[in-house]
């Protein structure tokens, strides 16, 4: 219902006939705002993740600069304010250990100012569901708008995506195959402007799956990051928020079941991340929608793989960005969404893709003819994963889609970097290499470790992919047969710690099955003698984390922060 002056959250700060709003009004105007400017108007909060520490949202200034000139123009009051950045590079040991605490520094900011509406600037892969984590707790109107992805990685006459095309040179690298004067050549031109990773890996990812949500403007998942359009889009998001404000347009009215519904589905079609699977559980656990892993494999089943961007395809997001983006490829399987969700537009899903269309067709693909007839993530149980676990199917090699084997147990991430490149490591192409203690508690913090590095002797054998099995996640750039968030990890007791070298391990994408293949018995024989490590931290946040996070397939929240 659209509201007056009287309803605004703001008045509550500036204009009771109090001593307290008096101050607020006179510090207010410390900054050199006169009375005018924020009497009986919505003000906007700009939660910023810029950081020169994250090069992916390092021009996330300018971008602010751009949604304060919508606000104004639409009659809002912009106030920009700083949360906890989480650069996925730079950060030890891993962002996933802080997403959460951004998630609560967006919301407690958002909950504690004087905020009517609150414009999110995110990028880099864990900013964007932590924003939208805090976003759906505080329940204020929001809109995001992602930095985008950079600009092409080049090297000579290559179009280089990073993180996937960077992991395939430097195996070339590391087995002598680039020179040092190339690799140099590499390192200077794989990332090339500000923006986040230019293939279909989590920031991409989660960029497009907020769209799809609804929580963005249409279209505005995939323009480049230094493209004219992003500031376009920036300013026209910031006109947007106000209007939302006049239309009490909240996440909770926006991120309904069927908004994840649609959003589930289009990671599928995209070939997403399997990183989104915890985000996206994670921002609906925050709103008490029950959405599981089944949902994530139902989806999977039904939607096809149409996104050619790699890992999974060829393309980069430039490309992705040139076909259409996000509302070219979710008109490709409008029938697989429910088009009457409402988006931060105002308007349904239905509505928004009325005048989508898709202008490369090598790069979206249409629903009747696929890359992949399924969709990019599927879901796995079995006595090795009782609780689920997660594979990339549409980047994995297909011999390996079904598969038995024995088992190589790395006992950790540690064991596993000594020993990958070692000479004589007793491996061979049909070996299921496993590492533990990957996981929200074992690592801590749930890093990206489960793309196990090939064993140099593979390798050098012209063995490029195996089976890969493991409580940990991997980055969304990553590829290759990785079965990843192992629940319940093996620091909790889950099967994954009784695995032995020797041990035969069958998988079965097509069954949704992976199975440790040893009689019940000597499995809980095993089990019996497990004690869980102790916890690695005795005060802080760190602590605060190893007591309170759940499982993956609860989306590594922290219990007390699910509703
Ligand atoms: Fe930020 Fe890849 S490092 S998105």
């Amino acid at each position: 219902m659209p509201r007056d002056v009287s309803q605004l959250r703001s008045r509550e700060w500036f204009s009771r006939p109090d001593y307290e709003s008096f101050v607020r009004r006179a510090w207010m105007r410390a900054e050199g705002f006169g009375p005018d400017v924020f009497h009986g108007k919505p003000v906007i909060g700009v939660c910023n993740s810029f950081s020169e520490l994250n090069n992916c949202n390092a021009h996330l200034r300018t971008v602010a600069d751009a949604v304060k000139r919508g606000v104004w123009q639409a009659g809002g009051f912009p106030l920009e304010f700083p949360t906890i950045s989480l650069g996925e590079v730079f950060m030890r040991p891993t962002t996933m250990l802080y997403r959460n605490l951004m998630a609560m520094d967006v919301e407690e900011s958002i909950r504690a100012h004087p905020l009517d509406g609150v414009v999110l600037l995110c990028g880099c892969d864990k900013t964007t569901p932590a924003q939208l984590m805090g976003a759906a707790s505080a329940d204020v109107p929001a809109i995001l708008v992602p930095g985008g992805p950079m600009l092409s990685g080049q090297w000579r006459d290559r179009e280089l995506g990073s993180g996937t095309d960077g992991r395939k040179l430097f195996d070339l690298f590391r087995t002598g195959r680039l020179t040092e004067e190339q690799w140099c050549e590499i390192e200077g031109g794989i990332s090339r402007s500000a923006g986040h990773c230019t293939v279909m890996g989590t920031a991409s990812t989660m960029a497009a799956v907020a769209e799809a949500l609804g929580m963005s403007l249409p279209g505005c998942a995939a323009i480049p990051a230094p493209d004219s359009r992003r500031l376009a889009i920036a300013e026209a998001s910031g006109r947007r928020i106000v209007d939302m404000v006049w239309e009490d347009l909240r996440p909770s009215r926006i991120m309904t079941r069927a908004a994840f519904e649609n959003a589930v589905t289009v990671d599928m079609a995209l070939g997403g991340s399997t990183n989104a699977v915890v985000h996206l559980l994670a921002i609906a656990g925050r709103l008490g929608i029950p959405l599981t892993l089944d949902d994530f494999d139902a989806a999977s089943r039904r939607t096809p793989y149409i996104a050619n961007v790699k890992p999974s395809g060829e393309f980069l997001m430039e490309d992705f960005f040139q076909a259409g983006g996000v509302p070219a490829l979710m008109r490709e399987i409008a029938h697989l969404l429910d088009g009457g969700a409402v988006t931060v537009t105002g308007r349904t899903v239905a509505e928004n893709l009325a005048g989508a269309a898709c202008h490369r067709r090598e790069v979206i693909r249409t629903a009747a003819e696929p890359l992949h007839a399924q969709g990019g993530t599927a879901i796995l149980y079995g006595t090795l994963a009782p609780g689920g676990a997660v594979v990339k199917q549409t980047a994995a090699s297909p011999r390996l889609l079904r598969h038995r084997g024995p088992a190589f147990v790395f006992e950790d991430y540690r064991e596993m970097r000594a020993q990958v490149d070692s000479s004589g490591l007793p491996v061979d192409g049909s070996t299921v290499l496993v590492m533990k203690n990957g996981g929200p508690k074992g690592a801590p913090g749930f890093p990206e470790w489960g793309h196990i590095p090939m064993p140099r002797v593979l390798l050098d054998q012209g063995v490029d992919d195996v089976v890969r099995i493991s409580d940990a996640r991997m980055s969304g750039t990553s590829f290759g047969t990785v079965v990843l968030h192992v629940v319940p990890e093996s620091a909790a007791g889950g099967p994954l710690a009784a695995v032995r070298t020797g041990d035969e391990i069958a998988l079965d994408v097509e069954a949704r099955r992976v199975d440790l293949c040893i009689p019940d018995e000597e499995l809980a024989r095993r089990l019996a003698g497990f004690t869980p490590p102790p916890c690695p931290f005795t005060r802080g946040y760190g602590k605060l984390f190893f007591d309170h996070i759940t499982q993956a397939d609860l989306g590594c929240d922290f219990d007390f922060l699910r509703r």
